[in-house]
């Protein structure tokens, strides 16, 4: 299969935003790959008419305007392509804001734990997400001066699985590592380094993941979720106590310091500078929100003091957003959770990924090479990352420890790479809830990056 991008098989679509009428051109469902394994291996583009003719109000044109790859990937399952909408309520969704703002949008379908084919096997399984980003990625390189927009300038975004998709392909640029899996569903042979990445809310750091949800909900053990409510046994309290136990030891192997040099570190009670910096970051959310400003007599776990927040008790905090998940959170017992599937063969043989959960409970293991291909964090000092990452954990989100996206953010910092991070208080698990900033730091980064 030809993996040459057909400039001229466009349809001119027209869309209403407001009153007047915005066009832009799509070019729909192009194979990305020249040995697909699964239909959905198929990518569209989406490039405003505007930066064709330069009149582009935000002053990109076809040449150096950014490429935008938003995935769908949610849970870990396949991700289908991305279109221009308006959301139920009446937004533009992040594509069309995208084409509005004269940026030139990829939407590639990836593959996901319940990919499957003829043959009733697993075909998404780990690592199939990322391989099939880097062969978009890969796609959009070899027909540079073909499909518009610069590959210079490529820009991945997602939310919670998907925000790790997008954190993946920003810390694993060119990793040979994944070459073996490109080069089986005939990827493009280009480089698969990335300009940027936006992740909200991201699942990512697995192995790790489960002790640090302990460090954060260690002691509170009514759960509650959309995977249902309850009171932990007397085992999963162990667990929670053990695993909280095994969370400063990895964090304090980083090494990560704050942004005046400090180190970040834990005691084995898990207190320490590292806590403090998550109370930081709380605290910068609570008083950046008009909304807790407004409320600052509701909160008890808050202390106000002329005019704004000076100090969180992060254990009330913690009851007041409620645990979501039991213990262990993403590695159980019973090989149930969407990342046990993740590791899944292809007949479908669940796994354990963390160090935890293999020495406590019966089943098979991950792949240990699996696991690095999936984690972000080992890769952060050794491939091409992408050199500005925009990281959003919203202040309620209880889908994974708040440590989580931190230490990711500080990883990446401390590696000299440019992070916007941030906690917006008050919003859950959840992504796109804030286009107009996010288009704003792409038109800063594409402006202030020269290289
Ligand atoms: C997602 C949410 C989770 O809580 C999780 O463990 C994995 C993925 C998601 O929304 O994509």
């Amino acid at each position: 299969m030809n993996l040459t991008f057909p400039i001229d098989s466009y349809t001119s679509e027209t869309i209403l935003i407001g009153n007047a009428p915005f066009h832009y051109r799509k070019w729909a469902d192009i194979p990305y790959v020249s040995k697909p394994v699964s239909d959905i291996q198929k990518l569209t583009v989406y490039a405003p008419e505007s930066i064709f003719s330069n009149q582009s109000h935000f002053h990109y044109d076809q040449n150096n305007a950014p490429i935008l790859i938003p995935n769908c990937v949610g849970g870990y399952c396949e991700g289908p392509q991305a279109a221009p909408l308006f959301t139920a309520n009446g937004q533009m969704n992040m594509v069309l804001h995208a084409l509005f703002h004269g940026i030139v949008v990829v939407c590639p379908g990836i593959r996901g734990r319940n990919t499957k084919n003829e043959s009733d096997l697993y075909t998404g399984k780990a690592p199939a997400l990322i391989v099939d980003m880097k062969a978009a990625i890969r796609y959009i390189r070899k027909n540079k001066g073909l499909l518009p927009g610069n590959s210079e300038r490529i820009i991945t975004s997602g939310i919670s699985a998907g925000g790790a998709l997008s954190a993946l392909a920003g810390c694993t640029g060119n990793e040979p590592l994944y070459s073996k899996y490109l080069d089986e569903i005939g990827a493009a042979d280009e480089r698969d380094d990335i300009f940027a990445a936006n992740c909200y809310c991201p699942i990512i750091n697995l192995e790790n993941a489960c002790s640090a949800y302990e460090w954060q909900f260690g002691g509170i053990d009514s759960f509650s979720g959309w995977l249902g409510q309850g009171e932990h046994t007397e085992d999963q309290k162990k667990y929670s106590c053990l695993l909280k136990a095994q969370f400063p030891s990895y964090l304090n192997s980083l090494s990560l310091t704050d942004e005046r040099g400090n180190l970040l570190s834990l005691n084995e009670d898990g207190i320490g500078s590292f806590l403090e910096f998550v109370k930081e970051k709380l605290l910068e959310s609570a008083n950046y929100s008009k909304q807790a400003l407004e409320n600052s007599g509701s909160y008890p776990f808050l202390t106000y003091k002329d005019g704004k927040y000076t100090d969180i008790n992060f254990r009330d905090y913690c009851r007041f957003i409620g645990r979501m998940k039991q213990a262990p959170a993403f590695d159980n017992p019973s090989l149930s959770t969407p990342e046990n599937d993740v590791f899944a063969s292809s007949s479908g043989t669940k796994k354990h990924f963390s160090v935890f959960s293999r020495s406590m409970f019966p089943g098979p293991f991950a792949d240990e090479a699996l696991l690095n291909l999936m984690n972000p964090l080992p890769h952060i000092r050794s491939a091409s990352l992408a050199r500005h990452f925009r990281i959003r954990h919203g202040a309620a989100d209880r889908d994974t420890s708040f440590a989580i996206p931190v230490l990711f953010s500080r990883a990446l910092a401390n590696a000299g790479i440019d992070v916007d991070f941030f906690m917006p208080w008050g919003i859950p698990h959840a992504g796109d809830y804030d286009l107009e900033e996010f288009f704003r730091w792409i038109d800063k980064i594409c402006t202030n990056d020269e290289n």
